[in-house]
């Protein structure tokens, strides 16, 4: 017997009422984000894997283990887009979008790629909604993204999250702290687990993470990179937390945040779940002062989120909106008629649905039922309208009075 197709590890198909719920929050994401001044965008969904390799940075997770690469016929190496950052600083670089009025704000809706081991709330095909801001670094923008978010997670029902805020300020002085903390690590290297020794060169700040009990001990007595930042970047963060506080959003400073990419500078915040397990940030992002430069372009400055649409559905308790709806029992001499009524109420902006099954006059009266029809239209040689709360049943005279009479009973 031939094996059984199934959707490949790791993805998921959207039924419909996830597919309502899905279509609800990118509603909610546009409103929010086009009232912000951002403006609709998109990349391709796969790119040239040196995009990412430079821009989400090569001793990452991601570029190390969780990319999905693979050659076109030509022998390019492609790569599904694990994120959506780099490629916008790609677009941004590609575009000349420097000349356009600063800040340049963006934002995108779209289906990424990584090869983790699946889990609840983890997936290799996973959707994020995504918002930019190039071209400045005012302290407003990060504030005022971290607000956005904060926002559509509310709106969505996935509330409440609790939100950590940090800063890493710039290269040069991350580069002076990691030399510090190697040091402080490399002192303490009997009582670190094997992962935290093994990438202590590439990258110590994992070590932050790590769920090891003995690398844990260690790391709370390290040195933190918030206490060596300096005056401009200490500056900076003042200032975002000072427009959060203004703006009564609370949050927790959290110098052991470690985002899993590595093109922030300055700014980084993680939105967090209090009703998810192990995968509980819904959202996170930052600063990414020099990403544009390391890809070819002028110094330009950045800041951006990105939200996991899979994890906000968990974590949201939100019914799905379900529109009034209209149904449309059809005898045989009514085809005809009964398909331009159709038509004309979905032009009116009501949900008709006819009949299209084959069904008895008894069974589609059912389907009616089923579907929580607020009105039935029967129509033959003539039209009825059924109000299907009070049973009550009447003709009308033609299309445009069942349409009237279909206004009143859905109120
Ligand atoms: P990220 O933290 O890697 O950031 O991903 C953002 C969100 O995407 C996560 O908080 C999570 O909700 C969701 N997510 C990530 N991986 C998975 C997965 N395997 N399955 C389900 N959901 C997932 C970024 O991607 C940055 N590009 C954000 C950013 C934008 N920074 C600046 N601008």
């Amino acid at each position: 017997m031939s094996r059984k197709l199934q959707a490949p590890r790791g993805t998921l198909d959207v039924q419909p009422a996830d597919g309502r719920r899905r279509l609800q929050i990118q509603r909610i994401a546009a409103e929010l984000l086009g009232r912000g001044g951002y403006e609709p965008f998109d990349t391709p969904v796969f790119e040239d894997t040196d995009l990412f390799a430079r821009g989400v940075g090569a001793s990452t997770d991601i570029v190390q283990k969780e990319m999905f690469t693979f050659e076109d016929k030509a022998g390019r190496s492609l790569t599904l887009r694990p994120e959506a950052t780099a490629a916008i600083c790609r677009a941004y670089v590609e575009h000349g979008m420097h000349k356009l009025p600063q800040p340049v704000k963006l934002w995108s809706w779209g289906p990424f790629f990584r090869h983790e081991a699946p889990q609840a709330g983890r997936f290799r095909q996973f959707t994020q909604v995504d918002a930019e801001a190039l071209g400045s670094d005012d302290p407003s923008l990060d504030a005022e993204l971290i607000l956005l978010l904060g926002e559509l997670i509310e709106r969505a029902g996935a509330g409440p999250a609790r939100l950590r805020l940090s800063s890493l300020g710039t290269p040069e002085t991350r580069a002076a702290y990691l030399d510090e903390l190697r040091a402080y690590l490399r002192e303490h290297e009997g009582e670190l687990s094997e992962d935290v020794r093994d990438r202590l060169e590439a990258n110590p700040l994992r070590a932050f993470d790590a769920d090891h009990a003995g690398t844990q001990v260690v790391m709370a007595g390290a040195p933190r990179l918030l206490d060596r930042l300096d005056p401009a970047d200490a500056e900076h963060f003042a200032e975002v937390r000072a427009l959060l506080d203004a703006a009564e959003l609370a949050y927790e400073v959290d110098s052991t945040l470690v985002r899993g990419l590595d093109y922030y500078t300055r700014t980084v915040f993680e939105f967090e779940s209090e009703r998810l397990g192990a995968q509980a940030a819904l959202g996170g992002g930052g600063r990414y002062d020099r990403l544009i430069e390391e890809l070819g372009g002028p110094p330009t400055p950045g800041v951006g989120w990105a939200a996991g649409i899979e994890r906000i559905l968990l974590a949201s308790q939100a019914e799905p909106e379900s529109d009034s709806r209209v149904y449309i029992a059809v005898l045989a001499e009514g085809r005809k008629d009964a398909f331009l009524l159709a038509r004309l109420l979905r032009e009116q902006g009501i949900r008709a649905e006819m009949e299209q099954a084959g069904r008895s006059m008894k069974g589609q009266l059912k389907q009616a039922d089923r579907i929580g029809a607020r009105a039935t239209l029967i129509v033959g040689d003539q039209i009825e309208v059924k109000d299907m709360d009070s049973g009550e049943q009447q003709p009308v005279s033609d299309a445009g009075e069942a349409v009237s009479r279909v206004r009143e009973l859905l109120g």
